[in-house]
């Protein structure tokens, strides 16, 4: 039934194969994972989660089948031609250079709707992702994308597993918390570190842990976490965001911009910008609405709704921007809807005031992770 076998990846727990599906007439992805590498409860899990997320959703990647032999399981998948996220983004990578960024044919606002339209789904019928990267999200030809690996997934409002998903993208709470966190609200962080990635070519922190003093577990969002970060970038983070990010992402990008030089320390961030991203203010912003609203220490400000009508308000404005925004244009847009002052938007020298002058650890913290 499944024919012409070619490998597509193969990570710690299963190999992905590409197939000829006769009785489908279509390619199929064979996830095959063997019996020794994971226990039936690990690999019911993933069952039942793709199960109960059905077929129905564009841009969720569906199990069309499922069986097993004497020594794999085998999830049958949708198969997508283009690929991951993360392995796409390499090979744009490789054509840029720090003084010539390379621009990516992608559509970012359709893949943060897409992405967000995805997990609101999932959300909605109680699940949580919980390993949201750009290695888990898949391309099609026409360029839409599809959420997968449900693997690591949850019908668990409130877990206490703090060893789940990638480091890089894990939620601060992920790695202790007094009362267990909400995975669906660890989710929207891992949209916000994706986010990033998509933008910049890496993760702006190799972990967001603050580890405990006295095996305490910490408390989030109360203030309470004046403890110093295991991660150098992180700490800055918390110090700072805006200005961390500013340094981080956004002044090499300024320079780049300006026709100054930029010259990056040890590990530099990769310089790309996306196509439909041409203004610079845009990025800014775009930055500005992952800070409030994605990637925020307090789980109960984060909210994928609230952020996707602000990144469409900024590509409403997009006209106004390829112009040269106008400081009537940055009251209207602050004026308009948004009723949280914390989360308005700024002006982009807003964003560079904000800059501290702790030195940073600019290294290149992007790896492929399992
Ligand atoms: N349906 C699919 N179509 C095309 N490629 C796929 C498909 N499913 C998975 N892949 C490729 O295989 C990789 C691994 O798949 P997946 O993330 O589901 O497995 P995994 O065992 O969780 O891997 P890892 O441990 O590396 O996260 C994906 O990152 C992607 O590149
Ligand atoms: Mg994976």
């Amino acid at each position: 039934m499944y024919s012409n076998l070619e490998q597509i990846q193969s990570g710690s727990f299963s190999t992905v194969y590409k197939a000829w599906c006769s009785t489908l007439n279509k390619y199929v992805a064979l996830k095959v994972i063997p019996k020794q590498k994971y226990t039936e409860t690990g690999i019911m899990n993933e069952f039942k989660i793709m199960k109960a997320l059905g077929t129905k959703h564009p841009n969720i990647c569906s199990m069309i089948d499922y069986y097993e032999d004497d020594n794999n399981y085998v999830l049958v998948l949708e198969y997508c031609e283009c690929g991951d996220l993360y392995d796409f983004l390499s090979i744009v990578k490789r054509q840029g250079s720090i003084s010539h960024p390379a621009l990516i044919q992608l559509d970012f606002i359709k893949i943060v709707h897409q992405l967000i339209s995805a997990l609101e789904y999932a959300h909605g019928l109680g699940i949580a992702h919980r390993d949201i990267k750009p290695e888990n999200i898949l391309l099609t030809k026409e360029g839409n994308i599809k959420l997968a690996d449900w693997g690591h997934a949850t019908l668990n409002r409130i877990s206490n597993d703090f060893n789940i998903g990638t480091d890089n993208y894990r939620a601060p709470e992920t790695f202790g918390c007094l009362n267990g966190h909400d995975t669906i609200k660890c989710d929207a962080w891992g949209v916000g570190v994706t986010l990033f990635y998509l933008m910049f070519g890496q993760c702006p922190f190799r972990n967001a842990e603050i580890p405990s003093n006295d095996g305490d577990l910490y408390d989030f969002g109360k203030g309470k976490h004046g403890k110093t970060a295991k991660c150098a970038n992180f700490q800055q983070f918390l110090i700072d965001p805006y200005g961390f990010i500013y340094r981080y992402f956004l002044e090499p990008i300024v320079c780049i911009h300006q026709g100054r030089p930029y010259t990056a320390g040890d590990g530099k961030p990769s310089l790309y910008v996306w196509q439909d991203m041409v203004n610079i203010y845009q990025i800014f912003y775009v930055c500005r609405i992952i800070v409030d609203n994605l990637a925020t220490i307090d789980a109960d400000d984060r909210s994928l709704s609230r952020s996707l009508v602000l990144f469409d308000k900024v590509w409403n404005y997009n006209s106004n921007f390829n112009q040269g925004i106008t400081a009537q244009d940055i009251k209207e847009f602050n004026a308009d809807g948004d009723n949280n002052n914390n989360r308005t938007m700024d002006n982009a020298s807003s964003m560079k005031s904000n800059m501290a002058n702790a030195s940073m650890e600019r290294k290149q913290i992007i790896g492929k992770s399992s």
